[in-house]
């Protein structure tokens, strides 16, 4: 992975607030000031000027994980997540040398535009600086063969393993700003038999399956126990593991999800809807479910949330939905495996989830001994794209707690 040189800050009192530590605004300014930095230790902070574009911030995340107070020296390593031909996805991460604490992460999406504010391809220079490209999310792409199919696994990091398992009708890229973000983990995102860049078994399509894969690929990347992170379909998994592999669990993590079956008239949906994807395409079924797999303020807020998620259920190989319809429709009822939750739990729901809402999801955390509930506010369904922050928060307070 292309990286920047790091660089070192002193925090200056200006930068910080009134309670006189570095608030979150002021984090983007030390994370702008390290990349100027470390340009001008490199190319010149002049390169883009000499290539007439300019890297405009197309969106910033940053997660603030400590204090930090006027005089800590911040050592801010920079590294080059992806790079497309007009943009360019920038991880910066703060960690105080002092007592080796990592105090923030940002993720930042460029893109060149041109003087009018057109997007423009970068210059060889550029290109050469940032590294090769890389597609969206091909970076660290393994492929895993378990018995009936070849999983496609996005691995990163090292530290406590977390299993990163996605909803229908979707792959492993909607996990991607907590694959990202979650730095102190071993971050394991597979996309599922029939989705994504996995490869697509004629049948094999049912919960226990998906489980059984998931349990074959921890074999193949030797990790005994995982943090099991599921959303919806991805949460139906997680619960089949709990019956099934309780042994492999360290913690578990259920996101905008429930433990009932489908109901009769839920069951003849699926069936419906199979027939629309086999009939005509993604596409359709883009259409049928994006209305209700974000919130109402995604919608109007973050249309390129709303495209991302329209690509990404288009992208799906339509026998690998026929197929997960099935596994939806035939699932059973995991309310009895709740009282057999015996990991740490997380249940989080996105504040506006139309399709398994809060009411549902505290019902669950409230079968589960133990189990924290949080409600991330301005998401629906697809909180973790929705809302990255505040569920990488989420998350990493959880991981963080398991010790
Ligand atoms: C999902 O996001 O995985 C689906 O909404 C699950 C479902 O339809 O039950």
């Amino acid at each position: 992975m292309t990286t920047l040189p790091a660089v070192e800050l002193t925090v200056y009192p200006y930068e910080c607030d009134a309670a006189g530590h570095l608030n979150e605004a002021s984090f983007l300014t030390v994370f702008e000031r390290a990349r100027w930095d470390a340009l001008a230790r490199g190319p010149g902070m002049d390169i883009f000027r000499r290539h007439g574009v300019w890297p405009a911030v197309r969106r910033a995340t940053v997660d603030y994980r400590a204090a930090v107070y006027p005089g800590d020296v911040l050592r801010i390593e920079t590294q080059v997540l992806a790079r497309g031909t007009t943009s360019l996805t920038l991880r910066q991460t703060a960690t105080r040398p002092a007592d080796d604490t990592l105090v923030a992460e940002a993720e930042i999406v460029f893109v060149m535009t041109d003087r009018v504010g057109r997007p423009a391809p970068m210059s060889d220079e550029l290109a050469q600086l940032f590294g090769p490209r890389t597609g969206s999310a091909a970076r660290e792409l393994q492929r895993v063969s378990v018995p009936g199919v070849e999983l496609a696994v996005d691995v990163r990091g090292d530290g406590l393993p977390v299993l990163f398992v996605h909803g229908f009708p979707l792959d492993r890229t909607m996990w991607r700003h907590q694959i990202a973000g979650l730095s102190r983990c071993r971050r394991i995102a597979p996309d599922l038999r029939g989705a994504g860049a996995s490869s697509v078994p004629a049948d094999g399509y049912a919960i226990a399956h998906y489980a059984d894969d998931l349990v074959a690929l921890l074999d193949a990347l030797g990790v005994r126990q995982a943090v099991a992170c599921g959303l919806s379909m991805g949460g139906y998994i997680v619960l089949e593991l709990v019956r099934r592999h309780a042994d492999r669990l360290k913690a578990v993590v259920l996101a905008d999800t429930k433990a009932e079956a489908d109901s009769p008239e839920a069951r003849r949906g699926r069936d419906e809807l199979a027939s629309v994807a086999a009939r005509d395409g993604a596409g359709a079924v883009a259409d049928r479910l994006l209305p209700r797999l974000l919130s109402p303020a995604t919608h109007a807020a973050q249309p390129e949330v709303v495209r991302q998620v329209r690509e990404m259920i288009e992208r799906q190989p339509v026998p690998g939905i026929v197929g997960a319809l099935a596994a939806l429709r035939d699932r059973p009822d995991s309310t009895p495996t709740l009282g057999a939750v015996r990991v740490p739990t997380l249940v989080l729901v996105g504040g506006d989830d139309a399709i398994t809402p809060p009411a549902t999801a505290a019902a669950m955390a409230a079968g589960i001994t133990g189990a924290q509930y949080v409600v991330i506010p301005a998401a629906g369904h697809l909180a973790p794209l929705e809302q990255p922050l505040a569920v990488a928060r989420a998350l990493g307070d959880f991981v963080g707690s398991l010790g």
